[in-house]
């Protein structure tokens, strides 16, 4: 028998096979037929009684190298198929993420509590603490403890809701001062901030709001002077209107207050030259502040021939209104999406 031209046959036949093997267990197959113990290249062995001795040795290494041969090209396939499963495997579980994504609405932080958190950082830069304290207030605290006993005219100011004969809804954030000076005995230093919600009497319009935001800060301490407030002041201002901002203090009146003064900032529209944002002043009102009245300190329990201290009652809405021209300061409490995803800084 010519046994090259057999071998060379069959492994013809075998690449051909392999060709189109799918899976695993066809290649099974296809590896018992060619190199098995039933396969034709084993049954080649047979002749090899019928040859000369010399011939043998060669006869039988052909076969085996043969086999070798074989078994390389199935292992071949075999790892060849074994990626392709992979593969297969692979883009089956392949995420598209050119795809569009179903449009969801995200929500914005209120634009008021994104100023709260600004003037909160400020201060806090500046070794203050946070202070709040209860919407729910006592005559006592909200009035009494600030100078504003029962008849006192500047009651009228703040138009008041009162849930009893001594308790209210704060008119103010004031009376955390009050608090704070309580609860901390006459230590020193008190550095706190405290924002929260106040209310007034008031029909609500373009202006007036029956309930809106204060912060209130207040400083008590033995060297404190109305150039520190000053100071504290044009902080604020920049920070809120921008680093070329200047302040001016006027004279004005707060019963807790003793002097007290309204603080106006340069108009960031015209650089104080003068424009229909300022009515032409130049400047626009911003807060009201003043050195803590003497009655105040001591009805707290500070002396006030060895304390002083400075307050000062920011309030949120108009900081809000000044700085991105809203006109309406019902716009902060309708909840129109359109106007909250505004400030979506
Ligand atoms: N409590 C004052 C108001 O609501 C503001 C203020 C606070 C003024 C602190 C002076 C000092 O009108």
């Amino acid at each position: 028998m010519d046994l090259k031209k057999q071998i060379e046959t069959l492994e013809k036949a075998l690449k051909e096979e392999l060709k189109s093997v799918k899976n695993q267990a066809d290649l099974q197959n296809v590896k018992a037929k060619f190199i098995g113990k039933k396969a034709e290249l084993s049954s080649f062995m047979k002749h090899m009684k019928d040859l000369p001795n010399d011939e043998k040795p060669l006869f039988g290494q052909s076969i085996n190298k043969a086999k070798g041969r074989f078994n390389e090209l199935i292992e071949a396939r075999k790892e060849a198929l074994r990626q392709e499963e992979i593969n297969k495997k692979l883009a089956q579980e392949t995420i598209d993420v050119t795809l569009d994504a179903p449009d969801f609405s995200v929500g914005t932080r209120h634009i008021l509590n994104q100023i709260i958190e600004e003037i909160e950082d400020l201060f806090i830069g500046m070794g203050y603490q946070i202070k709040e304290g209860p919407e729910i207030e006592s005559d006592e605290m909200n009035f009494e403890k600030l100078n504003l006993p029962k008849d006192h005219p500047a009651r009228d100011m703040q138009d008041s809701l009162y849930i009893s004969e001594d308790t209210l809804l704060r008119t103010h954030t004031s009376p955390v001062q009050v608090r704070t000076m309580l609860e901390y005995g006459g230590k020193r230093p008190v550095k706190i901030i405290c924002p929260g919600k106040v209310y007034r009497r008031d029909d609500d319009d373009a202006t007036h709001s029956h309930q809106f935001m204060q912060i209130e800060g207040l400083v008590v301490d033995n060297d404190t002077t109305m150039s520190d407030l000053k100071g504290t002041l044009l902080e604020v201002a920049r920070k809120m209107f921008g680093p070329d901002r200047e302040i001016r203090l006027r004279p004005s009146y707060f019963p807790f207050t003793e002097p007290s003064v309204e603080v106006d900032v340069t108009c960031a529209n015209c650089d104080g030259a003068g424009c229909n944002i300022c009515k032409q002043s130049g400047y626009i009102e911003i807060l009201g502040a003043g050195m803590v009245n003497n009655k105040v300190l001591k009805d707290s329990g500070y002396d006030p021939e060895v304390y002083q201290g400075f307050a000062f009652g920011i309030g949120v809405e108009r900081m809000a209104m000044l700085k991105y021209g809203i006109e309406d300061i019902r716009h902060f409490y309708t909840n129109d999406l359109r106007f909250n995803k505004q400030f979506n800084r």
